[in-house]
């Protein structure tokens, strides 16, 4: 039986999972105005990404016999000053989402929900992917000043990004 305060905390994650979706949706809106069309596509696959992270965190409260209870989605910020500005609100919202990953687990420890401290997993690990990949990203941006033709060069590589589902 999945604890009531673990069920409770799950829902706000799903929550912030589809808040986070929104938000690159809103980000990649952004890039597209300023014509940054492959950091917009890396943004498309980035929100997929998260609906993926919130169906995967759903389905586990389901298989649980957990209450859904899903909550109003926040309304993302969707201007930026450019794409530095972008990203380095990227890196923040990743690394606030690892504290309430880690808060998640912690807290299933104490309820010693011995079958979602090992679910979570997946996202502890998927936390260090995302973290690590955004500041790379974010050092190149800086590297070629978030301009010119370096700019435009990673604005090209950030068009390849494809987003495919991770084999459960
Ligand atoms: Fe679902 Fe980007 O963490």
């Amino acid at each position: 039986m999945l604890p009531k305060k673990v069920e409770q905390y799950l829902n706000k994650q799903i929550n912030a999972e589809f808040f986070s979706a929104y938000l690159y949706l809103s980000m990649g809106a952004y890039l597209n105005e300023i014509s940054l069309f492959g950091f917009a596509n890396w943004m498309r696959m980035q929100y997929e990404e998260e609906k993926f992270h919130a169906m995967k965190m759903l389905d586990y409260l389901l298989d649980r016999g957990g209450k859904l209870e899903l909550k109003s989605i926040a309304k993302p910020k969707h201007k930026w000053k450019n794409i530095i500005d972008v990203f380095e609100d990227v890196l923040a919202h990743e690394q606030q989402i690892t504290q309430s990953i880690n808060e998640l687990v912690s807290l299933s420890m104490d309820q010693r929900d011995h079958a979602t401290v090992n679910f979570l997993q997946w996202f502890v690990d998927e936390q260090v992917e995302e973290e690590a990949n955004v500041s790379d990203l974010l050092a190149q941006l800086k590297l070629v000043g978030g301009k010119g033709s370096g700019l435009f060069m990673l604005d090209r590589e950030a068009a390849q990004r494809k987003f495919t589902e991770p084999a459960q």
